[in-house]
C-alpha cells in the first residue's frame, strides 16, 4: 500500500491532530473516521527543528490501531533535526508514512532508504524560505512518494496561510509528478484554490479542530474540492 491507494478521487483532506483537543482525543478521531477521513496528519516537533515539542509515539501509539481498524493510516510529519533516528520508534508505533524536511539533513537518499526499511513511506517537506526547485531535486535524490509545501512557518497550527503558497505549488507541479501535499492555513475558503493550484494532500488543523463538529467541518472542506 501506498500514496496511490490512500488518495482519493484525487484529494485527501488529513485533519492535523496537533490541533484536537487531547481531551476528547478519541472521540474527534472517531467522528472524523465516520465522517469518512481516511489519512491522519500527524506532527512531530522536536523543539529543535521547530520551537515547540509536539507528540510523538506515545499519543501514536494509542490512536494508530483505531485508525488503521476502520482502514485509515497515519501520516507522520518530522518537524525535526535528525528524522532516521525516530524511524523505529514511530514504525513501531503504528506509523504509515513519515514526511522528513529539506532543511533538516544533506542525506535525502540515506534518510530514505532508512525510513523504508522500516516499512514507511516517504515523504519530503520545504519551508517557506526553500525553492520548489530545491525541493524537488532533494525528493528526486529521496526517490519521495509525496512532497510537501509548508504555506505556514512550521511550528504551530492556527497561522494564517500565506498566499504566496499558491505560486510555489504551481511551480512545485511542473517540477514533480508525485502528489503535492499542503500543509498550514487550509480551509474551507482556501482548499479548492490550493487543489487547482495543484495539491492533492491539505492538511488541515484549526479549520476542523477549532469547529465544534470536526466530522462537519472536515467534510465541507472536503466537498469544496470535488
Ligand atoms: C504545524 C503543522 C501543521 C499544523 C496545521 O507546523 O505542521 O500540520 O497543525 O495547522 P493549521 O491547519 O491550523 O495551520
Ligand atoms: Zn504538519
Amino acid at each position: 500500500m501506498g500514496w496511490s491507494d490512500w488518495i482519493r478521487d484525487g484529494v485527501e483532506v488529513e485533519p492535523s491532530l496537533y490541533a484536537a483537543d487531547f481531551m476528547r482525543l478519541g472521540a474527534q478521531i472517531d467522528a472524523l473516521l465516520g465522517a469518512g477521513t481516511k489519512v491522519f496528519h500527524f506532527d512531530i516537533g522536536d523543539g529543535h527543528f521547530v520551537p515547540p515539542v509536539t507528540i510523538g509515539p506515545v499519543v501514536l501509539r494509542s490512536i494508530a490501531p483505531a485508525i488503521q481498524a476502520a482502514g485509515g493510516i497515519v501520516d507522520c510529519h518530522l518537524m525535526v533535526d535528525d528524522p532516521a533516528h525516530h524511524f523505529e520508534e514511530l514504525a513501531a508505533s503504528g506509523g504509515d508514512s513519515v514526511t522528513f524536511h529539506v532543511e533538516a539533513t544533506d542525506d535525502p537518499a540515506g534518510v530514505a532508504a532508512a525510513a523504508r526499511a522500516h516499512g514507511l513511506a516517504v515523504g519530503v517537506a520545504f519551508n517557506p524560505e526553500t525553492s520548489p526547485g530545491q525541493a524537488a531535486s532533494f525528493a528526486a535524490a529521496a526517490g519521495a512518494e509525496i512532497v510537501l509545501c509548508m504555506s505556514i512557518h512550521p511550528g504551530y497550527s492556527g497561522q494564517p496561510f500565506m498566499a504566496d503558497a499558491f505560486a510555489r505549488i504551481a511551480l512545485l507541479r511542473e517540477l514533480i509528478t508525485v502528489p503535492i501535499q499542503v500543509d498550514g492555513g487550509v480551509g474551507e475558503s482556501n482548499a479548492r484554490e490550493t487543489h487547482e493550484a495543484g495539491a492533492a494532500l491539505l492538511v488541515a488543523g484549526s479549520a476542523i479542530f477549532a469547529d465544534p463538529d470536526p466530522g462537519a467541518a472536515y467534510a465541507r472542506i472536503r466537498a469544496a474540492c470535488l
